[in-house]
């Protein structure tokens, strides 16, 4: 397909980033999977792009029995696993900013230790202005460290938050059901304010996911035309080539509605439907998110195997490598009916989306990692070219991509040059890196700076958590008790009959997967 490329002027690109104040970091399960394969890398890019204060540290705190020294070999080694270029002397500058502490979550001594280390580093690093508590550990872990960070008065009591922010970081999943999250939040409550509460999306963290944002509301020619007046439908797909791996202890109990559809895919969905928010201030734009979800037509029962789709994988070929079935996994249980895949339809009762159909997928040991919105323009009323032929106007189609590659298209209809009238589509096609000639942030970076910085905008406040539990809660109830349909597919698959038949059986499809 013909590409055009936009021209960006370098001094429009140039937009300086506010760099992070005094902070000290204390991470919990700090010798784990998410801090070796995200965290590390991240804080580090923050601190090779002056993003990180001189007075920074990062105290790891976990069950693993580690010296200081033996943390920061875990630290270069996961750097240097994770990103392509390192200066050693960047890499020895940073590392001497990592401690560890290690000692069991549930003992208060551990967390005596850990004061008195806190305020030796605070010592130590001066004028420190927040404390970023970061919980990357299980989530049946979180309540207790929240009440031991209150009995050792870490949090807050008055002297933890005297000169300083003290914040608390939380990774998803927050809660399995409405119930649980509703317990979660109380609990955490009683320490921390939600001004102080940090809930992690990580793909609120993508550049093309703020960019929605961006580009709705930045520019006049779209605004007039998002509404049910042009747009026929909206597609949202996270496709993931890769299966459960090393996770099936924890997403066997999980599953992808909770796991990427209560929180990733509803998050997408409430920033391409919102309504503009008043400012780009970081509670204008969680309300108009919570607005939208609450709007999300509830789901009725009775029609659920209409509506939503779930099915597992089986075993099958992904780029030509032979793949397990989901039952083969280790840690999966025997006839578990954990679904890792799910189609929905879902439509948004206001003024603005009335009768518009929102198809969303995820699904894991897919054909290919494909992460995209997809919005699907009505086509014109009339086609004045009927007379030649072309009596079936393709409609217009605007992709924001979020994965594997960052960007955009849109694609038009325009005449092929020559004496006949041909039509063919064209594609407007903007693709971050080589646009902006830029390797693109780690989400985490950009989220880990925010928290530092105290912006909550890219954070999922709790009304929203709520209101999507809410809307999920008969779903996950129906399949819990196994009283609706599942399916099987196999692995590398790009779909299946019944992922289809919920598309088509409204005379739509789903747009194809595109392979890495
Ligand atoms: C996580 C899920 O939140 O997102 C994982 O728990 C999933 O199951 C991951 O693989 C996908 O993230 P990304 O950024 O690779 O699309």
């Amino acid at each position: 397909m013909p590409q055009i490329q936009p021209t960006i002027n370098k001094q429009d690109i140039v937009c300086a980033e506010t760099p992070a104040p005094p902070c000290g970091f204390v991470v919990f399960g700090a010798s784990g999977d998410l801090v070796r394969r995200k965290l590390f890398k991240s804080i580090f890019q923050l601190y090779t792009q002056n993003l990180l204060n001189d007075n920074f540290y990062l105290l790891g705190c976990g069950r693993t029995k580690l010296s200081d020294e033996q943390f920061r070999e875990l630290a270069k080694e996961s750097v240097r696993n994770n990103s392509d270029f390192i200066s050693s002397q960047d890499m020895n500058v940073f590392l001497e900013k990592l401690y560890y502490i290690d000692g069991n979550y549930d003992d208060a001594d551990f967390y005596q230790r850990m004061r008195k280390r806190a305020g030796g580093l605070n010592k130590k690093y001066k004028g420190i202005e927040n404390i970023v508590f970061y919980l990357a550990v299980p989530p049946f872990l979180y309540a207790t460290i929240v009440d031991q960070l209150k009995h050792a008065q870490l949090s807050c009591s008055a002297e933890a938050q005297k000169n300083k922010n003290i914040r608390l970081v939380i990774e998803k999943p927050f809660g399995h059901d409405l119930k649980s999250a509703t317990q979660l939040n109380e609990h955490i409550g009683h320490c921390f304010d939600e001004s102080q509460i940090y809930r992690i999306d990580h793909y609120l963290g993508k550049e093309t996911v703020q960019n929605i944002l961006m580009f709705r509301f930045a520019n006049l020619i779209f605004e007039p035309i998002w509404n049910r007046n042009y747009i026929d439908h909206i597609q949202i797909t996270i496709s993931e080539s890769i299966g459960v791996g090393h996770r099936a202890n924890y997403y066997d109990k999980s599953g992808a509605l909770r796991d990427m559809f209560q929180n990733h895919m509803l998050q997408m969905l409430a920033l391409a439907a919102m309504e503009p928010p008043v400012s780009f201030e970081a509670d204008s734009i969680r309300d108009e998110k919570v607005k939208l979800l609450k709007a999300i037509r509830p789901v009725d029962i009775k029609t659920i195997n209409d509506n939503f789709v779930r099915a597992q994988y089986s075993p099958g070929k992904i780029k030509a490598e032979q793949v397990k079935g989901y039952l083969d996994e280790k840690s999966v249980a025997e006839n578990s009916k954990t679904e890792t895949f799910v189609a929905a339809r879902l439509f948004i009762d206001n003024w603005r989306w009335k009768g518009v159909p929102f198809y969303l997928r995820t699904g894991k040991a897919m054909k290919a990692k494909d992460t995209e919105i997809v919005v699907y323009f009505k086509s014109v009323p009339h086609s004045l070219f009927a007379s030649v032929g072309l009596d079936e106007m393709p409609p217009n189609v605007l992709v924001f991509q979020i994965q594997p590659e960052e960007g955009m298209s849109l694609s038009f209809q325009a005449k092929r040059p020559g004496s006949k009238i041909c039509m063919t589509t064209l594609d407007m096609n903007f693709n971050y890196k080589n646009v902006f000639l830029i390797e693109m942030p780690e989400a985490y970076q950009r989220l880990l700076l925010d928290c530092m910085l105290g912006d909550q905008t890219l954070f999922t406040r709790y009304d929203s958590v709520e209101a999507s539990w809410k809307l999920l809660e008969p779903v996950l109830q129906a399949w819990q008790k196994d009283e609706a349909a599942s399916y099987t597919y196999p692995a590398g698959s790009e779909s299946f009959p019944q992922a289809d038949d919920l598309i088509e059986s409204d005379g739509r499809k789903w747009r194809n997967i595109s392979v890495d």
